[in-house]
C-alpha cells in the first residue's frame, strides 16, 4: 500500500486537491481539460520532483503560483508505518524533498516510490530513439541493485571528460589512457547489470505478452553498445581518430539498447500499431511483476487514458494483469463506463471524478 494520502497543491489546474487512495485500483475519470493529466503528475512529481510531461517547471505551477508542492503519506514495505513524504519546487529553482521529517535525495526518493508511466508517449517504446530504450533497461537496473545510481553516476562523470577531452581536439595520450581505464571500468560493471536484469525480465515479459499477443515470436535483445567480439578498450583505442573528428565517444554503454525483434525483424518495422502497443504493455507490466518478485513490494502504476490506447478486449486483459499483480494503480479515463465489469469483486477499487481541476468521489 504505497500512496495512503495525497495532497497535491498548484499544479496546472489543481489548484488544492486531497484524495485517500484505494491501495490498488484508482480510476480518476472527467472531460477532457478537467485535470486528469495533471493529477498523475502531480503523483509522479511526488517521486521524482518532476512531470512525465515536460521538463519546464514553469509548465508545471499553476499559473499565477510561485511553486507547486505535494504532501503525501507513503507507506514503503507492506506493514510499515506510513510516513509523510512533502515535494515542493519553487519557479526559482528551489527544489524540497522531506521524508520523515528529513531532506532526502532524489535517488533516495526514487527508491521510494518506484514508478511506471503509461501515456501515449509510452507506447513509442519501440519506435523512439535508443535513449528511450536505455531508461526502460535503468529503471528496473535502478530498483533492482543498489550499486547501480553510483556506477551509472561514475560513468557519466567520466563519458563527460572523455567527450569534452574529445571537443578540445588534442589529447595526452596518457592522460587518454588513465580516462579509457575508468570508463572500461564502469562500462563493464554496468553492462553486466543491464544484461542480468534482461535476462530476469525475459520469462515475465514472454508469459505476458503469451496472454496479450498470441501468434507473434517477440525476442528482446540487449545490446551492449559496442561490439563485444573486440575488447572495448581496443575499440577506444582504434575509433580514437573518428572520436576526435566527431568530438565525442562512439562505442560504450552510452549507445546500449534493447532489441525488440518480431518473427526476426525489427520489431517496430514488422509489427501493426496495435501489436507494438502490446509488446510495450507486456514490457512495462513485466517490470511491475519483476519488481515485486524482486523488492517483494508493489510498484505504482500512472495510466493515462488507457481505454483510449488499447481496445476493449485489450483493455481488460491490461487490467487484468494489473490485479494479480498488487500494484497501486492510478487510471485515468473520460469514460467511467469502459473501465466497468473488469475488476474482481473483492479488488479495492476507489472511484473518482474531476471537474476543472476539482476532485469528488465517484462511488
Ligand atoms: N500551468 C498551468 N496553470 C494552470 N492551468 C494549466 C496549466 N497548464 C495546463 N493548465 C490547464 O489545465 C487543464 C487540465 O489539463 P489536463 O490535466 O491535461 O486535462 P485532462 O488530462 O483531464 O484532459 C487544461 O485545461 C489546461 O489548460
Ligand atoms: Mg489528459
Amino acid at each position: 500500500m504505497p500512496i495512503k494520502s495525497l495532497h497535491i497543491q498548484h499544479i496546472r489546474n489543481v489548484a488544492d486537491v486531497r484524495l485517500d487512495p484505494s491501495p490498488r485500483i484508482n480510476i480518476i475519470h472527467g472531460d477532457n481539460g478537467s485535470g486528469k493529466t495533471s493529477l498523475l503528475e502531480g503523483i509522479h512529481f511526488l517521486g521524482l520532483t518532476r512531470s512525465f510531461r515536460t521538463t519546464q517547471i514553469r509548465h508545471l505551477v499553476q499559473s499565477g503560483q510561485d511553486a507547486c508542492l505535494v504532501f503525501a503519506q507513503v507507506q514503503a514495505l507492506p506493514g510499515a508505518p506510513a510516513l509523510p513524504l512533502g515535494v515542493e519546487r519553487r519557479l526559482d529553482g528551489e527544489v524540497r524533498v522531506r521524508h520523515a521529517g528529513q531532506s532526502i535525495e532524489l535517488s533516495e526518493l526514487a527508491q521510494l516510490l518506484p514508478l511506471q508511466v503509461i501515456d501515449s508517449d509510452t507506447f513509442l517504446l519501440l519506435e523512439g530513439s535508443p535513449s528511450i530504450r536505455r531508461q526502460f533497461i535503468d529503471w528496473g537496473v535502478f530498483h533492482s541493485d543498489r550499486s547501480f545510481i553510483q556506477l551509472w553516476r561514475g560513468f557519466r562523470r567520466v563519458l563527460k571528460q572523455r567527450n569534452s577531452l574529445l571537443k578540445c581536439g588534442k589529447i595526452d595520450p596518457r592522460l587518454r589512457r588513465i580516462w579509457d581505464q575508468e570508463f572500461v571500468a564502469y562500462a563493464e560493471q554496468m553492462t553486466q547489470l543491464r544484461e542480468q536484469y534482461i535476462e530476469l525480465l525475459k520469462p515475465d515479459f514472454e508469459a505476458t505478452l503469451g496472454r496479450l499477443l498470441g501468434g507473434v515470436a517477440v525476442e528482446l535483445r540487449f545490446s551492449p553498445g559496442w561490439d563485444r567480439k573486440t575488447p572495448l578498450d581496443q575499440l577506444l583505442e582504434e575509433g580514437l581518430a573518428r572520436d576526435l573528428k566527431q568530438g565525442f565517444t562512439g562505442a560504450g554503454p552510452q549507445r546500449a539498447d534493447l532489441r525488440v525483434r518480431a518473427d526476426g525483424h525489427n520489431a517496430a518495422e514488422r509489427l501493426s500499431r496495435g501489436q507494438k502497443k502490446l509488446v510495450v504493455s507486456a514490457l512495462k507490466l513485466a517490470q511491475g511483476a519483476l519488481f515485486y518478485r524482486l523488492n517483494n513490494r508493489p510498484c505504482i502504476y500512472l495510466i493515462d487514458d488507457l481505454p483510449s490506447e488499447l481496445d476493449e478486449q485489450h483493455c481488460r486483459l491490461f487490467c487484468q494483469f494489473l490485479e494479480e499483480t498488487s500494484n497501486q494503480c492510478f487510471i485515468t479515463c473520460v469514460d467511467p463506463a469502459a473501465l466497468d465489469g473488469i475488476w474482481l469483486p473483492q479488488t479495492d477499487v476507489s472511484r473518482f471524478r474531476v471537474d476543472a481541476g476539482k476532485l469528488s468521489h465517484a462511488d
